[in-house]
């Protein structure tokens, strides 16, 4: 079944339907969905959602664009959430140039600082980049990551930059930007990532790939995303499926 390793349902823009949506997902092939936070209230709403349905899971963690809105308070309150059962990641944490100009410094704390939580509390971890990825190369290489590791989502780098972070024994995930029209980038890099190392998401609500870009995005539409992997490596688009479950159970070790 599909596995979206990187979603937001705890958006306003699923408040009416919510529940609606999420109970249809396994009727869908849908099996799996990990919610991701991105400040302590989301990383609460987080937990809360992946406690109400059996196939979800969290995250916990601050996003780069509230990196400067974490108190060492809510550092621990995010290590404490770290231990509840169904929280299998840190994040998002990371870099974001394109937003934060004036809180570059202090993005770059705390991105390093929750990757060595993430090692400490012995989780993976999810980093979102943008317009940043010579900091957020350096930092990872700079950075002891333990066992774990982490994966960079919705990756829109180059084929370079993706053998930088294979290299570094990290994982690589795939959303909707796949499937948009001239984007050359991210299919040189599904064609050169070995599908071992590939995972898929959706980063809904935001990005729906095609043929539902526009609309409100949610894991219904990921296998748009699963559909475009295999039509780029010639497989099946049910191994595709297949592998790509069992790398993501695997990296952040859920049955
Ligand atoms: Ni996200």
């Amino acid at each position: 079944m599909l596995f979206d390793v990187h979603a937001h349902y705890d958006d306003g823009r699923f408040d009416e339907d919510r529940d609606i949506i999420l109970s249809s997902m396994p009727e869908n092939n849908v099996g799996h969905i990990i919610n991701i936070g991105y400040n302590l209230k989301s990383s609460m709403d987080s937990i809360a959602l992946a406690e109400k349905y059996p196939f979800m899971y969290a995250a916990v963690g601050f996003h780069p664009s509230d990196a400067h809105l974490m108190t060492d308070e809510d550092f621990d309150r995010i290590k404490e959430m770290a231990k509840h059962p169904k929280v299998v990641a840190i994040g998002e944490i990371g870099l974001d140039y394109y937003y934060g100009k004036e809180t570059e410094e202090i993005q770059r704390e705390a991105f390093a600082r929750q990757i060595a939580l993430a090692k400490e509390v012995n989780l993976p971890f999810q980093v979102h980049n943008r317009d940043s990825t010579r900091d957020c190369v350096e930092i990872l290489k700079g950075s002891d990551m333990g066992e774990r590791r982490g994966m960079m989502h919705c990756f829109s780098e180059s084929k370079e930059t993706a053998k930088k972070i294979l290299d570094l024994g990290m994982k690589i995930s795939i959303g909707g930007v796949l499937t948009f029209k001239n984007n050359v980038k991210t299919v040189e890099v599904v064609k050169y990532v070995p599908l071992s190392d590939l995972m898929i998401e959706t980063d809904c609500p935001y990005l729906a790939p095609v043929p539902y870009r526009g609309k409100r995005n949610s894991s219904l539409y990921i296998h748009a995303v699963a559909e475009k992997i295999a039509e780029l490596k010639g497989m099946d688009v049910d191994e595709v499926i297949a592998v790509t479950e069992k790398n993501a159970k695997d990296f952040f070790e859920i049955d």
